[in-house]
């Protein structure tokens, strides 16, 4: 069998990356992030889609130079079609468009949510590959669903939140305690030195395996203004607490959805994706289910948790597999159908 090079490109959001994969092994995996939009405490797109241009050259360049492959070896380029943010999709699109063209070989577009789920098809020496059918929890600052995965192209939503990602109650956590954004990562950092039950919040009621986080952060916002009335250094004062107590919250929501999810469907493998799968919180949780509930958990390595172009380049691997190409025609899409 001859090898397939796959060079992948990822710019849904504020990230610009790309990776080179060789079959199903990462040669490079190349990230640029946009400091930029801390200033602003969330993604500006308007910025995100100018930094975009200006980063995507390098960006692919350095991934191709690590790989230590020239163009020229490129069996297809991959690229994220969507959902994400137009004006970011539309640099990396119109570039893996182009650049198929010049180079005459295959184009292929991946949806940026199959990919958070197929990440774990990643050959990496210590991390088992799930087999179909399995769950599959993605948790982003965009996204969050439960999906039963039963093949590479045949996945279906079976939850999903009705209002707020995870991410953003992290994030809105964060910024209502007057952390940068994002601040996902500094809860989770903060988390480690609190007490996850020094404060108690409700969970939200939401029918069958859907979510809502829009309650939490409203009741988190009046928690805090409460206290902070009552003692100005409230925040500063126990912010390990908070934190921890927010993601204990926030994994016990998740939690409670999967188990319903897994009584539903009788499938015991759960296998985690997004940005907020870095959470060191729900990375433990899932492992600790394998002993207490049974399930085979699968929980990725760190760097394809948040937006990367390995996953797009898996993804594209196994479209290369079974032939399913785009031809330049292939549009960007903000929201794209599941
Ligand atoms: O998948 P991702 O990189 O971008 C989207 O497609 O949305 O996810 C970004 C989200 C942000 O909300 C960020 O705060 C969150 O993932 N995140 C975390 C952690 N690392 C990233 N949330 C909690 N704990 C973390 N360690
Ligand atoms: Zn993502």
């Amino acid at each position: 069998y001859k090898d397939v090079f796959i060079l992948a490109i990822e710019s849904s959001c504020d990230d610009t990356a790309a990776s080179v994969l060789q079959n199903d092994k990462v040669l490079s995996n190349v990230v640029a992030g946009q400091k930029i939009h801390e200033e602003y405490g969330g993604v500006v797109p308007e910025l995100a889609s100018r930094a975009h241009q200006q980063n995507i050259v390098p960006v692919i360049d350095m991934a191709l130079k690590r790989a230590n492959i020239a163009k020229s070896q490129l069996s297809a380029i991959a690229f994220t079609q969507g959902p994400g943010l137009m004006g970011s999709l539309l640099v990396g699109t119109s570039f893996a468009k182009s650049l198929s063209m010049a180079l005459n070989i295959p184009l292929i577009a991946v949806n940026h949510m199959h990919a958070h789920i197929l990440a774990h098809f990643i050959d990496e020496e210590g991390f088992d590959k799930p087999e179909f059918p399995f769950l599959a929890l993605t948790i982003s600052g965009g996204h969050t669903q439960i999906v039963k995965v039963n093949d590479f192209f045949n996945m279906e939503i079976i939850g999903e939140t009705t209002d707020d990602a995870v991410g953003e109650a992290f994030d809105k956590s964060a910024k209502i305690m007057g952390l940068p954004y994002p601040g996902g990562p500094l809860i989770d950092k903060f988390a480690k030195e609190g007490n996850p039950k020094a404060y108690q919040f409700t969970k939200p009621k939401v029918p069958g395996l859907n979510f809502s986080f829009s309650g939490l952060k409203t009741q988190i916002l009046y928690f805090i203004q409460k206290n902070v009335a009552e003692n100005p250094n409230f925040i500063e004062e126990n912010k390990a607490d908070i934190c921890a107590s927010i993601q204990h919250t926030i994994i016990e929501i998740l939690m409670d959805k999967l188990k319903m999810a897994v009584a539903e469907t009788g499938i015991k493998q759960i296998a985690i994706g997004g940005g907020v799968s870095a959470n060191s919180g729900i990375r433990q949780t899932l492992k600790d289910a394998e002993n207490k509930y049974g399930w085979k958990t699968f929980v990725p390595k760190f760097e394809y948790t948040t937006d990367n172009a390995a996953m797009i380049g898996i993804v594209g691997y196994q479209k290369y597999l079974n032939q399913k190409f785009n031809d330049a025609s292939v549009v960007s899409k903000a929201r794209i159908e599941f």
